[in-house]
């Protein structure tokens, strides 16, 4: 009898520090051995000339959400999962919303169920907070982390759902003090709604004016204040979705100084530009996400800064709206962009793109991918089974072919909004069996995992939740004179 379930032989393992050519042995859900000349197993996969990568890790999807302006987005847990397993992610990290009025501990018990009912890859929550009560903030959230939920979303913009400098500052204290990490977006609320207000107050309210809204020194300000913010409460802050080139200097600036920021950019930054809003019509609204997509130095400042490892990871920001009205539009078909949903899908499209530019393209190469991807999310968020390949992690495996060519269409997506902001984009590289603990849940581009196979994963304070360990002279002083904080 076989030690080993399966062997994937002869393929190219990817690892964030150096691929290298090896067999990989699965024995139920786990791996169990890397290395040459590995015994039979009870299954074999001849997998010379393909890659052996770990499944992605893809920690800001939102997926079966109520949105900032009150929309259920397009996805179930069931289709965003199937997505990410047809673009070869295994692990979504999507989030349990709190809005205002709402109790944090039943919210993460609606958003458990659901997952539990519909995914098909394993998943952790990110906890959004609204509505920072003093319950919220003293029971709830302390015990969801305690129970291994170990990030916090908090939003500085958005009417209904964002936090005030002091409301976030009491977010930072709490995850300091019970080990998780806050994740933001930063932009200031201020400036968009006041540039919002004259462009609308002058008629300007086509998609195409969704970029000016969001003006570049909102992302820059909103950093900067959130990098003082983390210094002073000394608790590290993710910064989601960085879009220019100012805000990763920015990042790099306060980063140099000891600040603990860590920080993400996204596909639509690195491969659309402004331009993309600007389309006839109500086109732009295919492409509405904010912040809003810049210019193409943005984008390749955004690429140096993943480079030097100012940002390190690419998630997908998926946020799922139709183009009709239970989604972009309904606000209705003319709708100003201050009334059209803001977010894209690209769960399925996320490591394709990446892989396209990164590996096929000549880029920075498969290490990067396979670090920015999977292993570098997996250790920020606290998933030590997950993001690698390497005995005694999950069997999390995504085979590529790296010259299959994919181009997106509208028609083969799987997600529920039923259009890419990719259509017409062709790609080079594409995975061709996804492992899920084991199981194939995609062979040859068809989907074989069940609603509900998919597994909630508790998880740990990792390194990178944890505090600098250099308070702020501010709280020194406070405690010099006897004060306890
Ligand atoms: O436009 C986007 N990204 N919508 C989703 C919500 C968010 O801002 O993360
Ligand atoms: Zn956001
Ligand atoms: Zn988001």
């Amino acid at each position: 009898l076989s030690a080993y379930d399966l062997v994937i032989r002869n393929g190219r393992v990817g690892a964030a520090h150096g691929s290298f050519d090896a067999d990989v042995a699965i024995a139920g859900e786990t791996i169990a051995a890397v290395g040459r000349g590995l015994p039979p197993g009870a299954r074999e996969i001849e997998a010379r000339g393909l890659l052996v990568l770990p499944g992605g890790v893809d920690a800001h999807c939102h997926i079966e959400q109520v949105s900032a302006g009150g929309l259920l987005n397009a996805d179930t847990f069931e289709t965003a999962t199937a997505a990410a397993a047809k673009g070869g992610t295994t692990t979504v990290i999507s989030f349990a919303a709190q809005h205002v009025g709402l109790r944090m501990d039943e919210v993460l018990a609606d958003y458990a169920a659901r997952a539990r009912r519909g995914a098909m890859v394993d998943y952790a929550f990110h906890l959004m907070v609204s509505d920072p009560t003093p319950e919220c903030l003293g029971e709830h959230l302390p015990a969801a982390i305690r129970a291994g939920h170990r990030s916090i979303k908090a939003f500085l913009t958005y009417d209904r759902i964002k936090l005030d400098d002091e409301q976030f500052l009491d977010l930072l204290l709490v995850a300091r003090e019970h080990g998780a990490l806050v994740c933001v977006h930063a932009e200031n609320h201020g400036m968009i709604r006041w540039m919002s207000r004259r462009l609308v107050e002058a008629g300007h309210v086509a998609p195409r004016f969704h970029g000016a809204s969001h003006p570049r020194l909102a992302e820059v300000e909103a950093f900067e204040r959130v990098a003082a913010m983390s210094a002073l409460v000394d608790a590290p802050v993710m910064i989601f979705h960085v879009s220019t080139a100012e805000g990763a200097a920015a990042i790099r600036r306060a980063r140099g100084a000891g600040v603990k920021l860590l920080a993400e950019t996204c596909p639509q930054y690195l491969f659309m530009s402004v331009d993309d809003l600007d389309r006839p019509g109500m086109e732009g609204a295919r492409f509405m996400c904010s912040p809003p997509q810049r210019e193409a130095a943005d984008q390749a400042a955004l690429w140096r800064a993943l480079e030097l490892g100012d940002l390190q990871t690419v998630t997908s920001d998926h946020a799922p709206y139709r183009l009709d009205e239970t989604g972009k539009f309904s606000g209705g078909p003319n709708a100003s962009f201050k009334d059209i949903a803001n977010g894209l899908p690209g769960l399925e499209q996320r490591l394709p793109l990446l892989f396209d530019a990164m590996v096929s393209g000549g880029g920075p190469g498969l290490d990067a991918f396979v670090a920015l991807t999977a292993t570098n999310p997996a250790a920020i968020y606290g998933l030590p089974t997950k993001g690698a390949i390497a005995p005694g992690k999950d069997a999390d495996v995504a085979l590529w072919d790296p010259g299959k060519r994919h181009v997106f269409s509208d028609a083969n997506v799987t997600d529920g909004t039923g259009y890419t902001p990719y259509a017409g984009r062709e790609v080079t590289g594409m995975p061709v069996l996804v492992l899920r603990r084991g199981e194939p849940i995609v062979e040859g581009g068809d989907l074989r995992a069940a609603p509900g196979s998919g597994r909630w994963l508790p998880r740990e304070v990792s390194p990178a939740m944890r505090p600098s360990g250099r308070p702020s002279p501010d709280m020194a002083l406070a405690a010099r004179f006897g004060a306890t904080l």
